[in-house]
């Protein structure tokens, strides 16, 4: 494991000690490098260094060229325009450098010296409730975060809050105790099977029990007496309330089977694992004056949160009915992580309508003193997923679409793209590719946007082979690995002796940048930044494919130069497209 430096890293440091040499004045002064069409890399660090110290910046930037060692890293270097340096790198500088990278496991990114602790609450359906494209976009998005961090050298806890208490549970188990049947079901079935059978079981019973409360004065008082016993901790009520969970965890865990995300038990900690800690957590609030009693209720109070008519927003921790809700448990939830699991970042991946509970919660606890200056809280709010129509994606008859329906549709579209491009493949293989091409078509087309952005659910795009696309990226790396099949005795190798073609630097300048863009990614979780990255490498390898013979290259060495980028670009896409949760089958 041995981080390696890039290409515009070593630069920049070559550049900031150029300029503390021409100008110690200057202190530690950026030279603002960055990437560039003219030349390989441009630095215009001189011009606002120049102004502030009052020179001239082309000279400025001259005499910063003259203090540039000659270590061979740099090629050439010209002043340009008002004093911009146009730098290009030198072709053995760009392949030694990616052979150093080939010579690592993680490609030459580091691991943080000093991880920091993430909690990322993502993933969180509601028991008894069916799955819609909103939990797709918080687990999605919440899995790719954990994989990029983790792989950063964080320490992650995960935790999927699940909404698993409240006073729908009175309603649900009253009913069950009168209908004692009505959640059995075959057993010896698969996961997915049994999934949606507890799931449609779960659902005729929730509006079952919803028309009889509604209709039912008398269920309706029974119902709320059975809230005080489960509140109370009755054991039979609560062993019922425990098979509502079960069985509903039993059809979350077959939807992220189908996701192909790992959802492990121990990190299901759901609204109801806070329930021990929310009076302690409404009395420090009273006692400190942050929270203070209205009309009954236990309120926080901010400045700027206000209705439409003017009146100040509270955020109730505690009703007047004494009822706890979905505040008081997220203040325990942050009392839990920071204290208890030693969290130094909290972070939220959670519908971004939900920004202003978040707002006041993570107010409330500062003011609490629960979260300090040193721990970070950060909603990773993400927009809504529309249908074509551009309204909030409905059925034709304007109901939630079900989660399930969309992704087994995805695989089926997926399934013809597959038959139709392969030639040799078992249905076996078929079935298997098109769940890989299918879920990662959608998992891609969730990620490529930014979080905060709403997004059109229009599977016909997600599933083309044109485009930015998982399948397009699907398709590189396949082919990558076509070549590498069939270059028989040829190896990759590094030739740092050779000089590279256009589309060989094009492309190994890029596959140079991967740790950068990680570092960056995991900074603000943004994960369609790797996404575009990759992208971008699918494209220059793409390019360089057109232009540069492989196999049939002039020279042996060169074959094995070009089959090492082939086999780089086919690592980088695999490591970043594993980060995203993206499966790489070798063939396609
Ligand atoms: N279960 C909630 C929902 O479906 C999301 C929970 C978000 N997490 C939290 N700590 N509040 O909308």
């Amino acid at each position: 494991m041995a981080s390696v430096p890039s290409l515009a890293s070593s630069l920049h440091q070559r550049l900031a000690d150029a300029l503390t040499a021409a100008l110690p004045q200057a202190g530690a002064a950026d030279p603002l490098l960055r990437r560039s069409d003219r030349a390989d890399f441009q630095a215009n660090g001189m011009l606002a260094l120049a102004k502030k110290l009052g020179g001239n910046p082309r000279e400025l930037a001259a005499q910063v060229v003259g203090q540039l060692p000659a270590d061979g890293l740099i090629e050439g270097v010209e002043v340009s325009g008002p004093g911009f340096l146009n730098i290009t790198v030198s072709d053995r500088a760009v392949t030694e450098t990616l052979a150093a990278r080939a010579a690592d496991d993680r490609l030459g990114v580091p691991v943080a010296a000093e991880p920091g602790t993430t909690a990322i609450d993502y993933a969180q359906p509601n028991v008894a409730k069916e799955m819609h494209v909103g939990h797709l976009r918080s687990a999605v998005i919440g899995d790719a975060v954990v994989r990029i961090l983790e792989f950063t050298g964080e320490k992650v806890v995960r935790r999927h809050h699940i909404g698993d208490w409240g006073t729908q549970f009175g309603m649900l188990i009253q009913y069950l105790i009168e209908h004692p049947h009505e959640l059995d079901h075959r057993a010896g079935e698969d996961a997915t099977a049994s999934g949606e059978q507890a799931m449609s079981n779960l659902n005729r019973l929730y509006k079952a029990s919803r028309a009889l409360f509604d209709s039912d004065e008398e269920f309706k008082e029974r119902s709320r007496r059975r809230v005080v016993a489960l509140q109370a901790g009755d054991e039979e009520t609560l062993r019922l309330w425990q098979r509502f969970v079960d069985e509903s965890k039993l059809y979350f865990y077959s939807v992220f089977g189908k996701l192909d995300m790992d959802i492990r038990d121990e990190d299901v900690v759901g609204e109801s694992g806070y329930n021990h800690m929310l009076a302690d957590t409404c009395r420090m609030l009273e006692e400190s004056g942050v929270a203070v009693r209205s009309e009954g209720a236990l309120c926080v109070f901010f400045d700027d949160v206000k209705g439409p008519d003017g009146k100040p927003t509270p955020l109730i921790v505690q009703k007047s009915d004494g009822g706890f809700g979905y505040a008081a448990t997220d203040l325990s939830a942050i009392r839990d992580r920071v204290r208890n699991l030693g969290c130094d970042t909290l972070l939220y991946v959670v519908d971004a309508r939900q920004s202003l509970h978040f707002k006041m919660v993570f107010e409330t606890a500062r003011r609490a003193g629960w979260l300090t200056d040193d721990v970070k809280a950060v909603q990773l709010g993400f927009g809504t997923v529309l249908g074509k129509d551009g309204k909030p994606f409905k059925t034709r008859e304007g109901e939630t679409v079900r989660l399930v329906d969309l992704l087994d549709e995805a695989v089926e579209r997926a399934a013809s793209v597959v038959r139709e491009k392969a030639q040799d493949l078992t249905e076996e293989e078929i079935a298997e590719r098109a769940a890989q091409v299918g879920i990662g078509a959608v998992k891609y087309a969730d990620l490529s946007t930014s979080a905060g952005r709403d997004y059109v659910f229009d599977l016909d795009r997600m599933v083309s082979l044109n485009g930015d696309t998982s399948v397009y990226l699907q398709y590189a790396y396949a082919r990558v690995q076509s070549i590498l099949r069939k270059a028989g005795d040829a190896a990759p190798k590094a030739h740092a002796e050779l000089p590279l073609a256009p589309a060989e630097r094009a492309l190994a300048l890029h596959l140079d940048e991967f740790a950068e863009t990680l570092a960056a990614v995991a900074g603000t979780y943004e994960p369609h930044k790797l996404a575009a990255y990759l992208y971008q490498l699918a494209s220059a390898y793409t390019t360089f494919y057109d232009q540069c013979p492989v196999l049939k290259a002039e020279t042996p060495e060169l074959v094995e130069q070009r089959l090492f980028l082939c086999d780089m670009t086919a690592r980088t896409l695999r490591q970043g497209m594993e980060l995203l949760g993206l499966r790489t089958p070798e063939r396609l």
